[in-house]
């Protein structure tokens, strides 16, 4: 994957984001929504993945099949909304190793400040696939992926739902080797740091909190 960042422009996926983009959509509406979003963006996520062949037996013949490569991947969510995502690509991914990151932003400094950490051993051999529904000012995601990097990750992807520009120059600049795989890029922030038009708080729509 060379592109910085894979716009995911598949009908199924475009569609179901407008139904979570509606203020009237329901919490347990949006969480479905978003679940089955996930495992299409986890289909994009996963292309070009090293592939090796293993020797099957068919019930006709042996034959060498095509099985994917390598240690099993890491999916590291950001806390929390990144849960959301999670789900639905540790669906079509079982066997992937989980990780969590927990930020929050300093009232003063208004820095991502580290308040969880917890990472599967030998990242370094693992292609880490970093979830976070909004990429809105791109802070804690750049923040997120330096952890990551700290951790000894190297092979790094960014996926999330909703990005916008700003987000994405933010994160082009501080990690211009982890590509973004997005279901939208929305025209700005708000001066609240919100994605316009966006969907609102993804966290507070998934948990249905306020
Ligand atoms: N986080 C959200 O949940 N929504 C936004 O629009 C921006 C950041």
């Amino acid at each position: 994957m060379t592109d910085h960042v894979t716009h995911v422009t598949h009908p199924l996926v475009q569609h179901k984001l407008t139904l979570m983009r509606q203020k009237d959509t329901s919490t347990a509406s949006f969480r479905q929504l978003l679940r089955e979003i996930s495992q299409l963006l986890a289909y994009e996520v996963t292309r070009g993945l090293p592939m090796t062949t293993r020797q099957i037996e068919t019930p006709l013949q042996m034959m060498d099949a095509p099985v994917i490569d390598g240690k099993k991947l890491a999916l590291v969510s950001i806390l929390r909304a990144g849960n959301g995502l999670l789900d639905g690509v540790l669906e079509l991914i079982p066997s992937a190793r989980v990780g969590f990151v927990g930020l929050y932003r300093d009232e003063e400094t208004l820095e991502p400040v580290q308040y969880y950490f917890k990472v599967p051993t030998e990242l370094d051999d693992r292609l880490v696939i970093a979830v976070d529904p909004m990429l809105a000012t791109g802070n804690s995601s750049v923040a997120a992926i330096d952890l990551l990097k700290n951790a000894g990750a190297k092979n790094i992807r960014f996926l999330c739902l909703l990005a916008s520009p700003e987000g994405i120059a933010r994160m082009k600049e501080a990690h211009p080797d982890v590509p973004i795989i997005t279901a939208a890029i929305d025209e700005k922030l708000n001066e609240k740091g919100y994605i316009v038009p966006g969907l609102g708080d993804a966290g507070d729509r998934m948990f249905g909190t306020k």
